[in-house]
């Protein structure tokens, strides 16, 4: 079920659509620019202990809900679970880390942040732990662990027992392993996360998820522009660019951006949106006063060219040595 600023999941809570993502925030900045999102009209933010800044983003939504711009329950948090944490023993010291870090008692939301589990690495050694196993060495690598996805299912639905998350979810699975764990799970996965953009549009995913009555959330939805200052897009792969999209916007007076936003909320997925600017936090969250036609959808679904950017299969061999496909 739909509204229209909000998707209403299973158990009638309302996601809503369009949130802050908050990878790459600086530290720095992260205070001032969640603080100034609250203010311009962001309730949803995309957080995750990987992002290594959940203690200034904690800090930016306190000062707004000391402040009085909205209260904690108006907010949706999402953080996610780390591969280092996937054994039944860890997961809920570190949604405990992450519910200090953000300085609220629950999350709306906790997610498995990849279908990859790597060793233990304790937070007194290393905090947020990251890809490898010893960044010091002199050739780091990942260490993978057998740890089965149902053991570490079963702890974060602990989690939502002992109310520290209100809804658990998955990020980064397909079909295959979202049948799997549908078939065990005893609460059922309120949200999956994947990348999603016109030029990876997963159609068959979403179907899947719709029928399954799980809510998609697309991140990365601007493509490439994430990608290319870390050297894992081009410049000429940015959808922003694209001359169909450019006609769109300026059909509708809009940026390429927004038309490339409104498509993913018009198509019934979410979307968490990065910047750390200002005047992108408004263009980004104002989708809601037009609508793409039903052949402007259309074409713009006719880009799509399956173009993954963010691919443990890719980044994992030339940044961490270790080849570690999950997709294919
Ligand atoms: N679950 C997962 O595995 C996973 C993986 C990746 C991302 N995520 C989540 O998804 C969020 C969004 O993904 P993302 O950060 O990769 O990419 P994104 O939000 O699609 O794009 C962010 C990039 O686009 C720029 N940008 C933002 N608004 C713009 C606009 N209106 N016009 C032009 N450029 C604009 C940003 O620069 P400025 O900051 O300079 O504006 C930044 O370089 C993340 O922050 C994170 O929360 C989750």
């Amino acid at each position: 079920m739909q509204s229209e600023k909000e998707i209403v999941l299973e158990s009638g809570a309302r996601l809503p659509k369009v949130g802050l993502g908050v990878w790459k925030i600086d530290q720095a900045v992260a205070p001032t620019v969640v603080c100034d999102a609250i203010e311009i009209g962001y309730r949803h933010f995309d957080c995750a202990c990987d992002y290594g800044n959940e203690p200034q983003v904690g800090q930016g939504l306190r000062d707004a809900i000391s402040r009085g711009v909205c209260r904690r329950e108006e907010l949706w948090l999402t953080s996610k679970l780390w591969n280092t944490y996937h054994r039944e023993e860890h997961v809920r010291l570190a949604c405990e880390r992450s519910l200090a870090d953000l300085q609220v008692d629950y999350l709306d939301l906790y997610m498995i942040h990849f279908p990859i589990a790597t060793e233990f690495v304790s937070p007194e050694t290393r905090y947020p732990p990251g890809w490898v196993e010893d960044p010091n060495s002199g050739d780091p690598s990942m260490s993978s662990v057998r740890v089965p996805i149902e053991e570490t299912w079963r702890a974060m639905e602990r989690l939502v027992e002992g109310g520290l998350v209100r809804h658990i979810g998955v990020c980064n699975f397909g079909t295959s392993l979202l049948r799997d764990l549908l078939n065990y799970a005893e609460v059922r996965p309120a949200v999956l996360q994947v990348e999603l953009h016109p030029y990876l549009a997963q159609d068959r995913l979403l179907r899947f998820c719709q029928e399954q009555q799980i809510a998609v959330t697309g991140f990365s939805p601007l493509g490439a522009p994430s990608y290319i200052p870390i050297g894992m897009a081009d410049e000429c792969e940015s959808i922003l660019n694209d001359p169909l999209v450019s006609g769109i916007a300026a059909a509708h007076a809009r940026t390429a951006a927004q038309v490339v936003l409104r498509w993913g909320i018009q198509r019934g997925t979410a979307i968490v949106p990065k910047t750390s600017q200002t005047q992108r936090l408004r263009e980004n969250l104002d989708l809601f006063d037009f609508e793409l036609t039903d052949d402007e959808m259309v074409g713009i679904n006719g880009l799509n060219r399956g173009r993954r950017f963010n691919d443990p299969g890719e980044f994992c061999e030339k940044a961490f040595g270790t080849y570690f496909p999950i997709f294919d």
